[in-house]
């Protein structure tokens, strides 16, 4: 399957400086011959500069092949919640991707695993793909919780979404290697995308066309040992992809 490689701006950047980013980017994805590029890749950025990124693809053909992805939205449809934003602007301002559920909104936001759920139904929905992220943290790593964890937060997106499960796009981001510079090795993040694999065949006959992502500090020189590993089919890159060079670099690695 065609690796998805996404990156997570967070709340970072600027309109002088998404613009610098994002002509280095068309530059380097000018050198890949045309049709030659074989991976999928998407730029999430914050909501604020939707706009910004959908007219600087519409006027730069370079950019044609990066698709515009959202780092959250609101899982109700329209009316008084100031401050929200709806997936159906967000479709309208050309999104293709809507990460929902990272750690640091279940963290910081009090997201919980019903309302997660519930936002990659609205996504859906509206006709674009949700990256649904889960991981478990430190303290349930060592203590042994890791699956249950895991298990726990893909459950409640299958029970909300049903047969739709085989159109979101999972993200593994243990929140222990986010930011952090220390990754998962490569077999250990295998070992939990084969778990989540299972989980998916349990409930879909297409459980194999589901793209499992890796996030946490994926960087440059890690890309290519984790997108070998069997049930990694891309990765949800934070800082690495603020800068041209190594966001180019982990595309590269998605080549194969
Ligand atoms: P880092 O790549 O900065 O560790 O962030 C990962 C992440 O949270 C992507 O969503």
């Amino acid at each position: 399957m065609k690796k998805l490689i996404a990156g997570n701006w967070k709340m970072n950047g600027s309109l002088t400086a998404n613009e610098a980013l994002l002509l280095a980017l068309g530059q380097g994805l000018e050198r890949v011959p045309a049709g030659s590029l074989h991976c999928d890749v998407a730029v999430c950025v914050p909501a604020p500069y939707l706009a910004q990124v959908q007219a600087l693809k519409a006027s730069q053909p370079a950019l044609s092949g990066i698709e515009l992805g959202a780092q959250d939205v609101s899982a109700h449809d329209a009316g008084a919640y100031t401050g929200e934003v709806s997936a159906a602007m967000l479709k309208d301002l050309g999104c293709r991707y809507v990460i929902v559920g990272h750690s640091e909104r279940r963290q910081y936001h009090f997201e919980t695993d019903a309302l997660v759920a519930e936002k990659a139904g609205a996504v859906l929905a509206s006709g674009m793909t949700p990256i649904v992220c889960i991981g478990e943290t430190l303290i349930e790593r060592e203590a042994g919780h890791t699956e249950e964890v895991i298990k726990r937060q893909l459950a409640a997106v299958i029970s909300a979404n049903g047969h739709r499960i085989s159109e979101i796009v999972l993200a593994y981001e243990p929140v222990w290697a986010i930011g952090t510079g220390r990754s998962a090795s490569p077999p250990q993040a295998q070992a939990v995308h084969a778990v989540l694999r299972a989980g998916l065949e349990a409930v879909t006959d297409l459980f194999a066309r589901v793209k499992i992502l890796y996030g946490g500090s994926m960087n440059a020189a890690n890309a290519a040992s984790l997108l070998a590993q069997p049930d990694i089919d891309g990765g949800l890159i934070g800082g690495a992809s603020l800068k041209a060079h190594d966001f180019l670099t982990i595309i590269a690695a998605a080549q194969v």
